[in-house]
C-alpha cells in the first residue's frame, strides 16, 4: 500500500484540461470490436487499469487488439472469432468487464472462468447470472454463482422478456449482449433510465434496436460490423474538478470535450440546483455520443435533496457530490442510492467515514447519506480503501483542507485515472 502526503497548499484551481477518455464507452469499444467483423479503430481510448483488463481478456480469447500510437486497433472476426481461453480469464477490478463479458460468454460455445481482486468477490453476480441462467446459460460460482470465480460453459441461447429489478447498466448491456446472439427478440424493462452507451454502440456498429420508453429490445443473431469509436472525455473523471472549482476560491475551470450523454449529466443537474456557477457549451460536430465544454467557478451553494430518478444518472459522482454537500449551506440528503454499497467498496460508509475523519458532518443511511453543512475541514490520516473515486474524492477535498491530509491507498486511483493528481497539481495556483 502506497501512501501520499497530500501538501497541495494552493487556494485557487484555474485552467483548461481534457479528462481522459470515458471508461464505460472504452470497454464497450472493446468488447464490441472484439465481436464485430473487420477493424475497428479506438481513438481516446482510456488507458486505465479497469479498461487494459478487458483489453487482456479479450486477447485471451483470441482477439487480435494492437496499440498504435495512442489508438486501440482490433481486429474483429465476428462472434466466431471468439476462442476457448488457455487460462482465466482476470478482470482485476472491473466490474463492467465482468458483468458485461458474461453476457458474451454465454453465448460462446466453449469453457472460460472469471476471476478478478478481493473487490471484485465481494460483488453480486447474481443480477447478471440469474437472468443469463433464464436464457440458457450454463453458468457457476461461488455461492450458488453470486461471486467470482465464475465458470461457464456457452451454450445456444434463448431470447426473453425480462424486467430489471435494479437499474444497474451493467445488467442491461449484459442481457442486450446475450440477445444479440439468442434466438427470437430479447426485451430489457428498465425501472429508471440508466446509461445508454450500450444501445448507442449497437446501433454504432450496424447492429438492430429499438427503445420505446424503458423497454429495449434487440433482435438475435445479429452479425456487427468494425468502425471508428471517439471517445468522448469522462464526465465522471470531470466531475472532480468541477466540484474542485465550485469549493475553492478565486477559481474557474474549463473542461473541454466531455460526454454529455444525459444519462450522464446529473452532477450537472446537482451542481445548477446546489446554485453553482456553471455553463455549458455543446460541441456540433459531435460523433455518436453528445460532447461539449463545461465551464465550473467558484459558487455559492446551497444543500438539496438527490433521489429518484437522478440517482442512475449520478451513481458514480456520488462520493464527490458528498464532498461538495460538505460546502454547502444547509442539509443535502441522499435517498434511493442503496446501489452504493455494492460498488468497488461500500461508498456509503466509506465517504460517510473518510469525510468524518476530515470533518465533515454526514451521516450514512440505508440507502444515502446526510450532509450538514457548511463545515471547515481539518486534515488528517484517510485512505481510497482502494476505491479509486474515495481516492480523487479525498484528493480534492485535501485542497480545502486547513491541515495537510495524508491519503493511504492513493495508487486506487489507476484504475479510471492514472494521472489524477499531475492532472490536479498542473491546475492548482
Ligand atoms: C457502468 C454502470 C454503473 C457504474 C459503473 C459503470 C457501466 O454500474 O456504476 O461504474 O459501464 O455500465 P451499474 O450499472 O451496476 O449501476
Amino acid at each position: 500500500m502506497e501512501v501520499k502526503q497530500l501538501n497541495f497548499n494552493r487556494h485557487s484551481i484555474q485552467g483548461t484540461i481534457k479528462v481522459p477518455g470515458d471508461k464505460s464507452i472504452s470497454h464497450r469499444a472493446i468488447m464490441f470490436g472484439a465481436i464485430s467483423s473487420g477493424k475497428t479503430i479506438v481513438r481516446n481510448f482510456l488507458f486505465g487499469a479497469d479498461c487494459l483488463s478487458t483489453i487482456s481478456c479479450f486477447r485471451k480469447l483470441g482477439v487480435n487488439i494492437i496499440q498504435e500510437d495512442n489508438e486501440i486497433v482490433i481486429y474483429g472476426e465476428g462472434w466466431s472469432g471468439l476462442k476457448e481461453p488457455a487460462s482465466v480469464l482476470d478482470v482485476g477490478n472491473s466490474g463492467t468487464t465482468t458483468r458485461l463479458m458474461l453476457g458474451i460468454l454465454a453465448g460462446r460455445p466453449f469453457h472460460s472462468v472469471v476471476i478478478g481482486d478481493d473487490s471484485i468477490a465481494k460483488r453480486p453476480m447474481n443480477r447478471v447470472v440469474l437472468p443469463l441462467r433464464q436464457m440458457g446459460a450454463k453458468i457457476n460460482g461461488r455461492e450458488n454463482g453470486n461471486y467470482t470465480p465464475i465458470a461457464i460453459q456457452g451454450s445456444p441461447l434463448t431470447s426473453i422478456t425480462y424486467e430489471l429489478p435494479v437499474a444497474s447498466a451493467q445488467v442491461k448491456s449484459c442481457l442486450l449482449l446475450a440477445g444479440l446472439q439468442a434466438n427470437g427478440e430479447t426485451t430489457i424493462i428498465e425501472p429508471a433510465a440508466t446509461r445508454d452507451h450500450t444501445e448507442k454502440m449497437i446501433q454504432h456498429f450496424g447492429g438492430e434496436i429499438s427503445i420505446r420508453n424503458n423497454q429495449i429490445s434487440v433482435q438475435g443473431n445479429q452479425q456487427l460490423t468494425g468502425t471508428v469509436v471517439d471517445v468522448p472525455g469522462d464526465i465522471s473523471s470531470a466531475a472532480f474538478f468541477m466540484v474542485a472549482a465550485a469549493i475553492m476560491e478565486n477559481s474557474e475551470v474549463k473542461l473541454e470535450n466531455v460526454g454529455l450523454n444525459p444519462t450522464r449529466t446529473g452532477i450537472i443537474d446537482v451542481l445548477i440546483k446546489m446554485g453553482a456557477d456553471i455553463s455549458i457549451e455543446m460541441n456540433k460536430d459531435a460523433s455518436y455520443e453528445p460532447v461539449g465544454t463545461i465551464t465550473v467557478r467558484t459558487s455559492i451553494l446551497k444543500g438539496i435533496e438527490i433521489s429518484g430518478d437522478l440517482i442512475p444518472r449520478l451513481i458514480d459522482e456520488l462520493p464527490i457530490i458528498a464532498l461538495l454537500a460538505t460546502q454547502a449551506e444547509g442539509t443535502t440528503i441522499i435517498k434511493n442510492a442503496e446501489e452504493l454499497k455494492v460498488k468497488e467498496t461500500n461508498r456509503i460508509d466509506a465517504v460517510a467515514r473518510e469525510l468524518s475523519q476530515l470533518g465533515a458532518n454526514i451521516v450514512p443511511t440505508e440507502d444515502g447519506m446526510i450532509i450538514i453543512g457548511k463545515t471547515t475541514l481539518h486534515g488528517g490520516t484517510v485512505s481510497s480503501l482502494g476505491d479509486h473515486r474515495i481516492g480523487m474524492m479525498l484528493g480534492v477535498a485535501s485542497l480545502i483542507c486547513k491541515e495537510k491530509v495524508i491519503l493511504e491507498d492513493y495508487e486506487a486511483v489507476e484504475v479510471s485515472y492514472p494521472n489524477f493528481f499531475e492532472d490536479l497539481q498542473a491546475l492548482l495556483k
